[in-house]
């Protein structure tokens, strides 16, 4: 594996023990603030972002990072790795360090669930040279559950839990080609016709709901356990569904993909899809391949 994504995966593993310990703070409070998402923003979402933005801008072989909590990317520059801000997807070449990788995380996932403790995480997509899917080389996330835990995926996707003060190897985690969960996310007075069928077409071939509404354990489930579909469609009061692409939804589609599963729009790969901007979003789903065919079966019939 290329020498940097070992060097962002040891740091990614690092700054894990740290927000762990962040997490037991018995601050749940919401600040005055919101990000770039209209999300008013909770006080362990800044900080995390700030461990996490101070921590991989310290690796020589970062050049970059944005983050849901930031309305711009930070940059380092060419000169003398001083730090510009940009909305822009990547820097030119002129004014970027060669052979630096930029990454997009989300620093605390699921933050509307932190006040009745349930499990949050951090998701990250590490691209190189530019923020784009066709640029993603390498994704991870976090979980914070009764364990601390961390999924790092580039040609494989391997599970690690750190017990007793290490890491541990819990092996790679790959999917089957059909499961028993479903994870179907939005308000469901919003969801469409079509989006409605599929849901209750899995319940009535015999799926179990499994839902937290954290984006992390959710999906994160459905990989233990092999198999199943989350989803998070297009609704009538959010048509570009809610979840962002570079931070949540490319960096999972990678690790699905990279699982056995398959990860799309509704009819498109999703690791095809342009990005126009740091904070957009996409419908998705993601799963297994026996419910990405159904998926595909409901959403390409709508379109007929
Ligand atoms: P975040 O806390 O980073 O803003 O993300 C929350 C996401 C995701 O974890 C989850 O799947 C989805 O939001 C749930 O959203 P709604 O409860 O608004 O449907
Ligand atoms: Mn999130
Ligand atoms: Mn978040």
């Amino acid at each position: 594996m290329d020498s940097r994504i070992l060097e962002i995966f040891s740091c990614i593993k690092q700054c894990a023990i740290t927000l762990q310990e962040l997490l037991q703070c018995d601050d749940s409070g919401y600040l005055a603030s919101t990000n770039a998402s209209g999300d008013t923003q909770l006080a362990v979402d800044v900080r995390a972002d700030r461990i996490l933005e101070d921590a991989l801008l310290k690796l020589a072989c970062v050049g970059g990072v944005c983050s849901e909590e930031k309305s711009s990317a930070l940059y380092k520059q060419k000169v003398d790795s001083s730090l510009v801000e940009s909305t822009f997807l990547q820097l030119d070449s002129s004014q970027s360090l060669e052979s630096s990788l930029l990454i997009a995380y989300d620093p605390l996932d699921g933050s509307s669930l932190f006040d009745s403790n349930l499990s949050v995480g951090s998701i990250f997509g590490i691209y190189n040279g530019a923020f784009s899917a066709s640029a993603l080389v390498a994704a991870a996330y976090i979980v914070y559950g009764p364990r601390l835990e961390v999924v790092l995926a580039c040609e494989r996707v391997e599970h690690c839990v750190y017990s007793g003060g290490q890491w541990r190897s819990k092996g790679a985690l790959q999917l089957e080609s059909k499961g028993k969960l479903n994870a179907p996310g939005g308000t469901q007075k919003h969801w469409s016709k079509e989006h409605k069928e599929l849901v209750e077409s899995l319940f009535a071939k015999g799926y179990r709901l499994r839902y937290s509404g954290g984006m992390v354990p959710d999906l994160h489930q459905i990989l233990c356990k092999k198999g199943g579909l989350f989803s998070y469609p297009a609704t009538s009061d959010a048509p570009n569904g809610k979840l962002r692409k570079l931070f949540e939804v490319f960096p999972f589609a990678f690790i699905y993909e990279r699982a056995g599963g398959e990860a799309i729009n509704g009819r498109e790969r999703l690791l095809s899809l342009s990005c126009d901007g740091l904070h957009d979003s996409t419908p998705c789903f993601l799963g297994s391949t026996e419910e990405i065919a159904q998926v595909r079966a409901i959403y390409m019939n709508k379109e007929r």
